[in-house]
């Protein structure tokens, strides 16, 4: 007989503690430990006296074939799975409620049923309501089982029974587990359904797609705890208001992590955007101060991007320092190093930094757009629209090489722009036709350079 047994868990990071206490001794957060019952004993868990020694296997010996990858239908979304969805494998996606998760996974529902059967657990929605958004997304004839349920052996026992070559489990913190007593997205709930659908995955082969949603403060309590135990995890950001969606792998055991996909949600749900660079680039007629374009590359794509400075005059108080869409102490080191080695004085004006479309910035190669875009707005002298400008500063006022230069020249030249200021060691040997490429070591020369 299985024996209940309570332990106190942290709701934020997962650990647990034999007896209560006010702060989590792993995340130092307070008043996050719940209490939860657990059964101890897992299924099929014999216990060390039935255990039964089981053969070896070596690394040479085992087979290292590619693993098969089965197509979503989305070009966006196979590439930031690394070529499409494994067999056996686990991928969990998690996002803000009503950012589109459950509209994509009904949409690759409907394509991938093409490989085998596909079967979609709903806990959130009827059966009816998953209907209805099948027939607006005009998917209403695809041959994709469906399931009203939030039992995970339940679930399990029916993908078993229809032989479900695809599971989506939507969402998983309202699956509860027989064998554990706590409430439905409680962390030990979460956990062990997952720990049951990770199971059925690795001993059926079915490729397994959990949708988690992200907490209300931004923090990613609920599907964080699960990142280690799945094989791929992706997430779905947006900015507020904005109708683009970019899918991003935080993790990935089959391919590339920081792989991104981009979709736009439509009237009929979600569409593939092929040329981001096109939707983030927002081309003025004329040329604006304090506007400058850089090259960002997320994984194995390069995407064009604007980043814009205002620089204000302030009339009295500390100047201010506003970022958006980049770190704000990267903004300010930036500054700092402008002022010292590029000479602006910035020090009495309030600088506003703004990444368009809502992009965040973490890739230093957007360094340098950000100091000429500060100068070209401290001296209203706007940098000409054909120039792009790429590459990390150092805090001596080096200019940085930064990687994959000659992608993101070629995918600059690929959008009609003709000068490209970039770090020395990133000029390539032969330039892409019809562009300009000039090298720069120093922030001195590259704020001559515009
Ligand atoms: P949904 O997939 O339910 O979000 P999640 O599962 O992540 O919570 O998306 C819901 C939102 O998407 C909702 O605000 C309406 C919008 N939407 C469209 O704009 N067009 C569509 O065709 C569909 C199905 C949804
Ligand atoms: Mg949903």
């Amino acid at each position: 007989m299985a024996k209940s047994k309570e332990i106190f868990i942290c709701q934020n990071c997962g650990a647990a503690s034999p007896k209560w206490q006010g702060q989590c001794p792993a995340c130092a957060e307070w008043n996050t430990l719940a209490a939860e019952a657990q059964r101890s004993g897992r299924p099929g868990d014999k216990g060390v006296r039935g255990a039964r020694s089981r053969p070896t296997s070596s690394l040479a010996a085992e087979s290292i074939d590619a693993p098969a990858r089965i197509g979503t239908g989305f070009v966006e979304l196979d590439r930031v799975l690394g070529g499409g969805l494994v067999a056996g494998s686990v991928t969990l996606l998690g996002g803000d409620p009503g950012i589109g998760k459950s509209t994509l996974m009904l949409q690759a529902a409907a394509a991938l049923t093409a490989a085998g059967t596909v079967l979609y657990a709903t806990g959130e929605e009827s059966l009816q309501q998953v209907a209805l958004r099948g027939r607006r997304l005009g998917i209403g004839d695809a041959a994709a089982r469906l399931i009203a349920e939030t039992c995970v052996e339940e679930i399990v026992a029916a993908a078993s029974t229809v032989c479900a070559r695809i599971l989506i489990v939507d969402s998983i913190q309202t699956m509860y587990s027989e064998r554990v007593e706590s409430a439905p997205g409680a962390v030990a709930q979460l956990r062990e359904c997952a720990a049951v659908l990770v199971r059925h995955a690795k001993t059926s082969g079915t490729a397994v797609l959990l949708v988690g949603h992200v907490t209300k403060d931004g923090q990613i309590a609920g599907p964080r705890v699960l990142e280690h135990m799945v094989d791929t995890v992706l997430y779905f950001e947006s900015d507020t208001g904005s109708r683009f969606r970019v899918l991003r792998s935080v993790k990935n055991r089959f391919g590339a992590a920081n792989e991104i996909g981009v979709f736009a949600m439509a009237e009929i749900g979600l569409r593939e955007v092929t040329n981001p660079s096109a939707i983030f680039l927002s081309r003025h007629a004329q040329a604006v101060s304090g506007s400058v374009i850089t090259v960002l590359r997320e994984g194995t794509r390069s995407l064009l991007i604007e980043v814009q400075v205002l620089a204000d005059h302030n009339a009295g108080g500390n100047p201010r320092r506003v970022a958006v869409g980049i770190d704000g102490n990267r903004l300010t080191m930036l500054l700092a190093v402008a002022h010292r080695h590029g000479g602006l004085e910035l020090g009495g004006q309030d600088v506003f930094a703004n990444v368009v479309g809502g992009v965040r910035i973490a890739d230093t190669a957007a360094d340098l757009a950000f100091v000429l875009a500060a100068r070209s707005s401290l001296r209203d002298a706007p940098v000409p629209a054909s120039l792009i400008a790429f590459g990390e500063l150092g805090l001596a006022g080096e200019i940085r090489p930064v990687p994959f230069g000659e992608e993101r020249l070629r995918e600059a030249a690929k959008h009609g722009f003709t000068t490209a200021v970039v770090p020395q060691a990133n000029v390539p040997k032969r330039p892409p036709e019809g562009m300009l490429v000039r090298g720069v070591t120093r922030l001195d020369q590259a704020l001559d350079a515009p």
